[in-house]
C-alpha cells in the first residue's frame, strides 16, 4: 500500500508536518512517495504564458509537458495525504499552485457534453491534515479544507475523505504534543 504524501508544510520545524508523520505512522503505509511542495522551484502558477501552454495541451489532449506530471501522479495514486498549515484562512500559495495543476481536465477529471464532471482519479482515500494558530469556526467553510472538499466533490470523487485538524497551536498555554494526538483521535470522515 503506497501513499502519495503531498507535503505543503513550509517551515523546517512545522507542527503540521509532525502531525502528518504521526498520521502516516498510525496508518502503517508500506511506502510513501513524498512531494515537498515548498522546495519545488519548477512548480509555478499558471500565468499568462503558462495558461496558453496548458490550454493548448488540454485542447489537444496531449499532456507531454512536465507541468502535467503532478496531475498524472495524483490520478494514479491509490492513497493520498495532503498536509498544510492554515494560512490566512486558506492554504500556502505554493500548494494552491500544485492544486491548480492537479486539476487538469483530461487527467484528473473529464467533462461530458452536459457539463458534468467525471473523475479520472483512482484513489480510494484522501486525507487532509492541517494545524492552525487560532480556532477555526467552521472548517468546511474556510478556504483550506473547504477547498479540498469542494475539489473532491466536484472533480476527484475520491470516496473516502477525512480531515485531521489540530487547532489553537499558537495559544500561549498550548500543549502542542497533546493537541496533535487529540486531533488524530478525533479525525473527521466526511464521505
Ligand atoms: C503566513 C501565516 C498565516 C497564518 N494565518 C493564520 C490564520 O489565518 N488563522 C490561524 O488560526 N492561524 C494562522 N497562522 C498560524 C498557523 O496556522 C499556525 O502557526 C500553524 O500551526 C503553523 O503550522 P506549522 O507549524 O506547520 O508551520 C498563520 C501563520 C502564518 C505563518
Amino acid at each position: 500500500m503506497e501513499l502519495l504524501f503531498v507535503n505543503g508544510c513550509m517551515r523546517k520545524e512545522s507542527r503540521t508536518e509532525a502531525l502528518a508523520r504521526r498520521w502516516i505512522q498510525r496508518q502503517g503505509f508500506a511506502s510513501v512517495c513524498e512531494l515537498r511542495i515548498g522546495l519545488m522551484g519548477d512548480l509555478t502558477p499558471l500565468d499568462n504564458m503558462g495558461i496558453v501552454a496548458y490550454g493548448d495541451a488540454v485542447s489537444a489532449g496531449c499532456y507531454d509537458h512536465s507541468m502535467f506530471r503532478f496531475a498524472k501522479q495524483f490520478a494514479s495514486a491509490s492513497h493520498i495525504l495532503i498536509a498544510a498549515p492554515f494560512w490566512n484562512f486558506s492554504l500556502p500559495a505554493k500548494l494552491h499552485d500544485y492544486l491548480e495543476l492537479v486539476c487538469t481536465q483530461g487527467l484528473t477529471f473529464s467533462v461530458d457534453e452536459k457539463g458534468a464532471y467525471h473523475s479520472l482519479c483512482h484513489a480510494q482515500r484522501l486525507a487532509f491534515v492541517m494545524t492552525s494558530g487560532g480556532r477555526i469556526a467552521n472548517p468546511s467553510d474556510d478556504h483550506a479544507f473547504g477547498l479540498i472538499r469542494t475539489l473532491n466533490e466536484q472533480f476527484w470523487h475520491i470516496p473516502h475523505l477525512e480531515c485531521v485538524v489540530a487547532e489553537g497551536l499558537d495559544a500561549a498555554n498550548a500543549n502542542v504534543d497533546v493537541l496533535l494526538d487529540a486531533a488524530l483521535d478525533t479525525a473527521t470522515v466526511l464521505t
